[in-house]
């Protein structure tokens, strides 16, 4: 598995229901230091495209649904369909990722690692690959 999927505390009774999502408790391994969310997505669109050196993510469609493309440089991929809110992919970094498939009434909510820094990012998939076999060359 390149992404973790973690099933998320729901509380729920006759009149709705509610998720929390707790550190400790879901084992998430880093602070949370960012939070947004994408929604509006044209159904054709991909986003993502990209990789983050250091960041790490936890993506939770908190409505509709939308599938994450993962690959994690060296030679694996995985495809992940988030369709409940109460279900989270952890994505670790230097993980290749493209989310696509988004129904129009798409929510996904990004609980980030760290603050926004453009430099984190490697958008080309090519210097992704030679990123990540340098990493393994300990170059
Ligand atoms: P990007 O991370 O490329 O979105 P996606 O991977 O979902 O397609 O971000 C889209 C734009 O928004 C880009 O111009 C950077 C900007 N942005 C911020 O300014 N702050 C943020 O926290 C994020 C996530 C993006």
């Amino acid at each position: 598995m390149i992404g973790r999927i973690i099933k998320l505390e729901k509380h729920s009774d006759a009149d709705g229901s509610l998720v929390v999502v707790e550190k400790n408790k879901e084992k998430i391994g880093f602070d949370i230091k960012r939070v947004y969310y994408i929604y509006n997505t044209k159904q054709l669109f991909v986003r993502g495209k990209h990789a983050h050196k250091q960041l790490k993510q936890i993506l939770i469609c908190v409505h509709g649904s939308c599938k994450i493309h993962l690959d994690n440089g060296r030679g694996e991929t995985e495809e992940v369909s988030l369709s409940t809110p109460d279900i989270g992919l952890i994505i670790e970094s230097n993980v290749w990722r493209e989310m696509y498939d988004f129904s129009y009434d798409c929510v996904l909510l990004v609980l980030a690692s760290m603050e926004y820094d453009e430099k984190d990012y490697i958008r080309d998939y090519a210097s992704f690959k030679k990123y990540v076999s340098s990493l393994q060359k300990g170059v």
